[in-house]
């Protein structure tokens, strides 16, 4: 069965906070958004293989820790998880990024693919799927659906706010999949947006309505 972590530390809670703010700005919902992204790193990467190297301090020789090589793939959802993106290469700078795009029909909520655009590597690599929201869950389990019918296997799942329903739908359909948030909110409201949330994601960062 997979994890479901959720970051319930202060910093994270307190930049969540502004962000679900209806008077915080695209700038702001930008910036908060990419330092959360940043802050969640940590935890997600925990399980990253590290090896012994042999460096040379200023005072002597001594083994200390790397990351061992591991390929890391990061894969944003268009739009909304283009807003993580920076966050993470900021302190993965090697890792690869591809691109999915798809959109939720506001009537029937199921996710429409436009996009899609991955690292020519991708089943060998470590990937971690971005996206600020998981409210029905349908979004995120097309993409992960998506990416194992190309063979990738280590697939991780990084939101910043779920619905119950979300985190259900990928417990059912991808229970090898472990699944990192900010925070886990009420309920879905009639139209398949998360209670308080924060509203669309997409629109916030860039402005669109
Ligand atoms: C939002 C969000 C997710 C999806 C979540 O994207 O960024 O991708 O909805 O909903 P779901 O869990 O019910 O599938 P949206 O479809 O609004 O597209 P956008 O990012 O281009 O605005
Ligand atoms: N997509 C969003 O951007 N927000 C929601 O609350 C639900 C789906």
């Amino acid at each position: 069965m997979a994890k479901i972590l959720i970051f319930d530390h202060p910093l994270i809670q307190h930049k969540l906070a502004i962000m679900r703010d209806i008077n915080t700005g695209a700038k702001e919902f930008r910036e908060l958004l990419e330092e959360i992204s940043m802050l969640m790193v940590f935890e997600v990467t925990r399980g990253l293989p590290t090896e012994d190297v042999e460096i040379q301090t200023p005072l002597c020789a001594t083994k200390a820790k790397m990351l061992s090589g591991h390929k890391i793939g990061i894969i944003p959802i268009l739009r909304a998880g283009l807003g993580m993106v920076e966050g993470i290469l900021k302190l993965i700078p090697t890792a690869r990024v591809g691109h999915i795009g798809l959109y939720r029909d506001p009537e029937t909520l199921q996710p429409v693919e436009y996009y899609c655009k991955l690292p020519v590597d991708s089943e060998e690599r470590e990937l971690f799927v971005l996206d600020p929201m998981l409210a029905t869950g349908g979004s995120a389990s097309a993409a992960i659906s998506f990416l194992k019918r190309r063979n990738c296997k280590n697939i991780h799942l990084v939101c910043l706010i779920a619905a119950p329903e979300g985190i259900k739908r990928i417990q059912q359909d991808h229970d090898d999949v472990d699944v990192y948030i900010a925070a886990c909110d009420d309920h879905l409201n009639e139209h398949g947006y998360i209670v308080p949330g924060l509203g669309d994601a997409g629109d916030r960062l860039y402005g669109t309505k």
